[in-house]
């Protein structure tokens, strides 16, 4: 997600700015930017690019106008991670408006640009980027008329989805304003000095005194002060609290690692991916290039990845099968590429990647296209290499996940996947407007489910220092639960090491239970309704070798918690959220194992966050 800072004191805020905004460089980023208020108006920096050439630019042009050094005391500056716009000069922050009266910064999404766009460019307003953020300064300027504080307001009233925004106005250029709904923002207050920021890292240089600015109230920071208004005009006096984090601790804002971190943000990053794409229990999915009457032809499927993102795709081909009636296979794309798969222009080919630069993934899609495929990718990262050869992309927006060990974009892929399928299920006719209706509700319904239990970790804590030491450990499960097996596995073995396998339960009894001896560790995946007595059976077989079971069941099943060590309970829930309600209890035993170990938990040994070689 992008980053946002502002300085106001007596101080030159170019360094304090520039500082500020490395400090958000964990939370990565393509494009940088700052804007200054001087007695001139307003002046932007801006690059696609990192910090340091933004710092290069800044330098440059202050030697070779030495008479504006140390005349910026007042700016706000922006990292920006792309989600409408590819990273450019143009699409990085700030957006000044074309008046020159209105810098913004934004952290968020807009939902509702375009129909803003097209309606200030009805009132004359011009547009140099294809961003949304650019929209928002543009729409304060439209209502400025010589009072900020009111043209802020009238903006944000129009303004539909998530925002933080950092402003500036060049008639006054001693303030700046904030405004948030959804997205973080924090005022840090200072002797003679006050700034705003996404995150604390990029304040505790100056001030460990902040305060979290609330839904939608409106702060006007000045060197003397900090003003806050609600939505109704009225001022606010917020408590500051004293942040006694370190650096370190406060970039995973206070927890210990990455991982847990972006396994918390879950609930957030399913809501920021499928929220703007549900409107009145209708999907849209905003693709391009790929038609509705294109996707009602399709008449076979291959979901293409690798590592977790193939996971997903073993996950969806169940339900994507059973909803739309025609073949749907999930292919490894290390395997895929060299396989002369059987595809032509009927076949939809759904690539996966978190990176959107894997390199066997790639090439899964450049075969794909080769040959005819139609194709969609579902991709993190913003034009990324995967994204732009796609025929479309669906942009999960999770986020930059930084932990090697990917869980919020694996969570988000899955629900994106099954939004995708959903689509056109309704499309060929498969399911009408009610059964469409009910299952985007049931999606809807994943982040709040997730967030309660996310709030219950002890249990899992639990089970984790009972089992941290086992040497081998097997996940077991029928249809989509043994998919879950195979990414459940993956995490546990990746961050701890400790060796393990995903096995297709009615598998074991064909070889691998000559494995299974007194104290093996055994999770079975036991939600999936239809095989459930065989999954008791498994249970049992693998119990009368010696193994100690842990099963995840649903929340009415009371016959395997005779049969297995331990349950982990899901709360009641429909099937098509039970693969996002199973996988988190397991990436956090995997996490927990891993931290009481002391595990590299976010960088493991031998791993990389992309795996850009074959
Ligand atoms: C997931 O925890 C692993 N780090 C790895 O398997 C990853 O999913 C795989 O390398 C694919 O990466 P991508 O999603 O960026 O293409």
């Amino acid at each position: 997600m992008c980053g946002i800072v502002g300085y106001v004191g007596n101080k030159p805020a170019s360094g304090i700015l520039l500082d500020a905004l490395e400090k958000l460089e964990y939370r990565g980023y393509d494009s940088a930017g700052i804007a200054f208020a001087g007695r001139d108006g307003i002046k932007v920096y801006k690059t696609c690019g990192r910090i340091k050439q933004l710092r290069e630019i800044i330098a440059e042009e202050s030697k070779s106008d030495s008479s504006r050094d140390g005349e910026f005391t007042v700016g706000i500056g922006h990292t920006r991670w792309a989600t409408h716009g590819r990273p450019s000069d143009n699409n990085a922050h700030p957006h000044c408006a074309h008046s020159g009266k209105v810098a913004v910064v934004h952290n968020g999404i807009i939902e509702n640009y375009l129909e803003l766009r097209a309606f200030l460019e009805a009132h004359g307003h011009t547009f140099s980027s294809d961003t949304d953020s650019e929209v928002v300064s543009e729409l304060i300027d439209y209502y400025y008329s010589g009072d900020p504080v009111s043209a802020v307001r009238r903006a944000e009233m129009q303004l539909k989805g998530s925002y933080a925004l950092g402003i500036l106005f060049s008639d006054y250029p001693w303030q700046i304003m904030a405004i948030r709904k959804d997205g973080p923002l924090i005022v840090g207050l200072g002797k003679d000095e006050n700034m705003i920021a996404s995150d604390i890292p990029a304040l505790l240089k100056h001030t460990r005194d902040i305060f979290r600015l609330g839904e939608r109230e409106l702060a006007i920071l000045t060197k003397d002060g900090v003003t806050v208004m609600d939505s109704y005009g009225e001022r606010i006096q917020h408590e500051f609290e004293h942040i006694d984090w370190d650096i370190d601790a406060a970039e995973k804002c206070g927890y210990p690692h990455f991982m847990i971190k972006e396994i918390m943000e879950q609930p957030d990053a399913i809501m920021k991916t499928i929220g703007p794409r549900i409107h009145d229990g209708k999907i849209d999915l905003g693709l391009k290039h790929i038609s509705e009457e294109d996707l009602k032809g399709i008449t076979s499927i291959k979901i293409v990845g690798c590592g977790s993102a193939y996971h997903v795709g073993m996950v969806e081909k169940y339900y994507m099968r059973h909803l739309l009636g025609i073949p749907v296979d999930a292919e490894l794309a290390s395997e895929f590429r060299y396989d002369s798969p059987i595809i032509d222009e009927h076949t939809l080919v759904i690539i996966i990647s978190q990176s959107g630069e894997t390199l066997d993934t790639l090439y899964g899609l450049r075969e794909a296209r080769k040959r005819g495929a139609r194709v969609i990718s579902i991709v993190n990262v913003v034009a990324s290499s995967i994204a732009n050869e796609s025929e479309d992309v669906l942009y999960t927006w999770a986020g930059p996940e930084i932990s090697v060990a990917t869980t919020k974009a694996y969570s988000t892929q899955l629900v994106l996947i099954q939004l995708l399928s959903l689509h056109m299920a309704y499309i060929k006719g498969t399911i009408d407007e009610k059964q469409l209706s009910a299952s985007v509700d049931e999606l809807m319904a994943i982040p709040k489910m997730l967030s309660d239990m996310l709030k219950k970790v002890e249990p899992i804590q639990y089970l984790a220092s009972q089992y941290f030491n086992s040497q081998d450990v097997f996940f077991i499960g029928r249809n989509m639960d043994y998919s879950l097996s195979l990414e459940a596995s993956l995490k546990l073995k990746e961050i701890s090491y400790i060796h393990s396998e995903a096995y297709a339960a009615g598998e074991l009894k064909h070889g691998s239970i000559s494995l299974i001896e007194d104290g093996t560790l055994v999770i079975a995946l036991c939600t999936y309704r239809p095989l459930l007595e065989k999954m008791v059976s498994n249970i049992k077989e693998v119990k009368a070798r010696g193994a100690k079971v842990i099963a995840v069941i649903n929340h009415d099943d009371d016959e395997t918690e005779n049969v297995a060590d331990h349950v982990i309970r899901l709360p009641e829930c429909g099937t098509l959220s039970l693969p996002s309600l199973t996988i988190v209890p397991l990436q956090l035993f995997a996490y927990y194992i891993a931290s009481l170990k002391g595990c590299d938990i976010d960088k493991p040994r031998n791993l990389a966050k992309s795996v850009t070689v074959e």
